[in-house]
């Protein structure tokens, strides 16, 4: 039996965008029955209107774009819905935790020997309307974006191209946890990579590969799972460091140019963390 991702021959590179192919297309709990279920037991679903543009904001379209239903009415009905649908955190559902665990387990084993450990695993569901719009954003895992139903224009950006993804970009969205200096532009299109993917392919993110995606003419459904390994973990940390330093008046060296100052510059920010967290505690 072929395993459930196959990631290809050649040393999988989690720095770069890839397409991948999966086995994952007819599994029982990816049906949308069995989800519209999982979304009225989870404590972590959110939808909106999917009539939206790449430029739209991702992180506040719930509160911008309503679109007017109950969720139970817009997943019955995603057909004429308009809209899009998000599960986050799937792996919190006794049910649904095997089938994150068995796919980021099967990644982990056609990973090079030092990738490390996947940390922070999780599982997400899309649902979208034909022609639905994901906008432009990034995010704080590593992605394998998997199309279980139906078709997706995936357009990614590699996260180290710097005429794309600034430093500062990068800095803010880590020290910051917001998209507020995420945003599309035109001008990128022509470095995007583009991926059309029916059901059984998807595509591999790099941490904080920005991408937006369009549907296609039916209805989708999109499973995720996402991890950190330690790598991207104290890159994030070297950008929130930077992100305090030019706060402080000071300019830092490039994330990326010494990994041993990265590491430091993690556990510096890291001990300031705390330092005012105990601070904050004291009576
Ligand atoms: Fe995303």
């Amino acid at each position: 039996m072929p395993p459930l991702l196959q990631l290809g021959d050649a040393p999988f590179d989690l720095d770069d965008i890839t397409g991948i192919h999966h086995e994952l297309a007819g599994h029982p709990l990816l049906a949308l029955p069995k989800l519209r279920a999982l979304a009225n037991r989870l404590q972590t679903v959110r939808y909106h209107s999917g009539k939206l543009a790449a430029t739209d904001s991702f992180e506040h379209a719930a509160k911008e774009h309503p679109n007017g239903l109950t969720m139970d009415q817009t997943i019955e009905d995603l057909e004429h819905a308009g809209s899009w649908v998000y599960f986050s955190h799937i792996e919190s559902d006794p049910e649904y935790k095997p089938l994150v665990d068995e796919v980021l387990d099967c990644v982990q084993s056609q990973l090079p020997s030092g990738s490390g450990p996947l940390l922070l695993r999780a599982g997400w569901v899309f649902l979208s309307s034909p022609g639905a719009v994901t906008p432009y954003h990034m995010d704080h895992e590593q992605n394998f974006l998997l199309q279980i139903r139906g078709s997706k224009i995936i357009n990614v950006w590699d996260p180290r191209d710097r005429s794309v993804v600034s430093e500062s970009e990068l800095e803010s969205f880590h020290a910051t946890y917001t998209l507020k200096e995420t945003k599309y532009r035109e001008e990128f299109q022509p470095q995007a990579r583009v991926f059309h993917a029916n059901s059984g392919e998807g595509v591999y993110m790099p941490f904080t590969a920005p991408h937006w995606v369009t549907n296609g003419p039916e209805v989708s459904v999109t499973f995720s799972c996402t991890f950190v390994t330690p790598q991207a973990l104290r890159e994030g940390q070297a950008f929130a460091a930077n992100h305090k330093l030019r706060q402080l008046g000071i300019s830092p060296k490039p994330v990326g140019s010494s990994p041993l100052r990265d590491s430091l510059k993690g556990q510096v920010l890291r001990a300031w963390k705390s330092t005012r967290g105990s601070i904050a505690k004291k009576p």
